[in-house]
């Protein structure tokens, strides 16, 4: 029997060998992405990269509950971690535990991420202490991108570090198993790493957080506009447009398919 890796194995990693982390949202690549991921999170990010929506704003719950499914039935080992789409938990705790409650049963994901520093403490709190284990996300927070003017960096202005570590420790004292640092300048997420006693996941955070996440689609050169801190592995947006541009020109042609596709 394979186990899934478990919360406090997550939690545990603090400090220890680098956390593994990629987004999924299917069932395919899910199961690619589980046999070297900690944890695979299933985020809101699929709006803009599956939906071609333009934020994360319009994300609904029950699109994150369908790919949650799908990601949960496409692997094994990796723990699930489904994103709380906006407008499903801000409002109240009560609110935020029955969609996270939904999520839990709907697709038997083993945790789910929600956007907010000391402002979803409270919730974060009501969420742990009645079985919804949270992974937090502070510093830059798509969800908010309205309120903040964009996809900003956080942390440029040493000004602003102080909420940020306010951030950081109210989650952890919050009862967070570990918490998502989004787009932040390195000496800050290196403070906040070293301080609190979760681990830290980094997308666009630097080195010095206790583990790594990206977009998939990201590190695999399918989207249009990659980030600065976007390393792709592997560029797949060229590679699928030679394989589509040969298949139209083989049916044009009539050389697809041929003898050995043909039933006889
Ligand atoms: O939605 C998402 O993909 C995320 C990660 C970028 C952390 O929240
Ligand atoms: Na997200």
């Amino acid at each position: 029997v394979v186990r899934r890796t478990t919360v406090p194995q997550i939690r545990a990693r603090k400090a220890g060998e680098p956390i593994v982390s990629l987004t999924s949202y299917h069932a395919h690549t899910a199961a690619i992405v589980d046999k070297h991921a900690d944890f695979i999170l299933v985020g809101d990010s699929l709006g803009m990269v599956m939906h071609g929506m333009e934020s994360t704003v319009g994300v609904p719950l029950d699109l994150m509950i369908m790919h949650g499914k799908a990601v949960v039935r496409g692997t094994q080992k990796a723990l699930i971690v489904v994103d709380m789409p906006f407008g499903t938990y801000e409002e109240s705790p009560n609110m935020a535990f029955r969609n996270a409650a939904r999520i839990m049963k709907e697709t038997s994901c083993g945790a789910v991420k929600l956007e907010g520093g000391a402002r979803m403490a409270e919730t974060i709190r009501f969420l742990v202490e009645r079985g919804i284990p949270v992974m937090a996300h502070i510093g830059l927070t798509p969800q908010s991108s309205h309120v903040m003017g964009g996809f900003k960096t956080q942390g440029r202005d040493e000004d602003t570090w102080a909420e940020h570590i306010a951030d950081a420790h109210a989650v952890t004292e919050a009862g967070a198993f570990a918490v998502v640092l989004e787009g932040m300048v390195e000496p800050l997420a290196a403070k906040i790493t070293k301080e609190i006693a979760i681990p830290t996941i980094g997308i666009g955070a630097s080195v010095d957080c206790d583990g790594q996440i990206l977009v998939l689609e990201d590190m695999l050169g399918l989207n249009e506009w990659t980030p600065k801190f976007v390393r792709v592995y592997s560029d797949l947006g060229p590679a699928i447009e030679s394989a589509v541009e040969r298949y139209a020109d083989d049916v044009r042609a009539r050389a697809f398919p041929g003898d050995d596709e043909t039933y006889r």
